[in-house]
């Protein structure tokens, strides 16, 4: 199930009269050691961005402000995730189809990593996603 490998993560939100402060640690928050962070904004409600699957890289998505949904595929299911709370995010495994759209335009989507960047390891082609998957993939869980 779509909604079990990829969950909703609740992140403690520590905020006093003073603001908000929200707190996520690799390998306790999230379930991987953070090796990268990079974040998306200037997107609005034309475009589709992701648009792929990485035979490696397991990612947290939090959109620390604004909102954007992020659809889920895995060749046989599919579900939309709205992002639109700074204590929330979707966890991501290895092979998992993903497209982030309908941005707000004050989205900032902050996306962890479990990898460094490699090129080399995403599948930008839902042909040869599901071929991969198919023949058993490169899923690891
Ligand atoms: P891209 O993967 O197309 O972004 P999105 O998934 O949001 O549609 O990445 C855009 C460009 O940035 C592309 O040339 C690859 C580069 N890039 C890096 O160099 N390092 C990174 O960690 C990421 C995510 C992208």
């Amino acid at each position: 199930m779509l909604k079990e490998q990829c969950p909703i993560l609740q992140f403690a939100d520590l905020g006093d009269e003073r603001g908000k402060l929200v707190v996520i640690e690799g390998g306790s928050s999230i379930p991987f050691d953070i090796r990268r962070v990079f974040y998306i904004y200037g997107s609005d409600d034309t475009v589709v961005r992701g648009c792929h699957a990485n035979r490696e890289s397991e990612f947290v998505l939090i959109n620390v402000a604004g909102e954007s949904k992020v659809r889920i595929k895995d060749g046989a299911e599919e579900i939309v995730v709205e992002l639109n709370k700074p204590m929330m995010g979707v966890y991501l495994p290895r092979m998992i189809w993903k497209e982030m759209y309908d941005f707000s335009p004050d989205s900032v989507l902050l996306v962890l990593a479990s990898t460094h960047y490699d090129s080399e390891e995403y599948i930008r082609d839902f042909e040869v996603y599901l071929s991969e998957i198919n023949a058993g993939g490169s899923r690891k869980e």
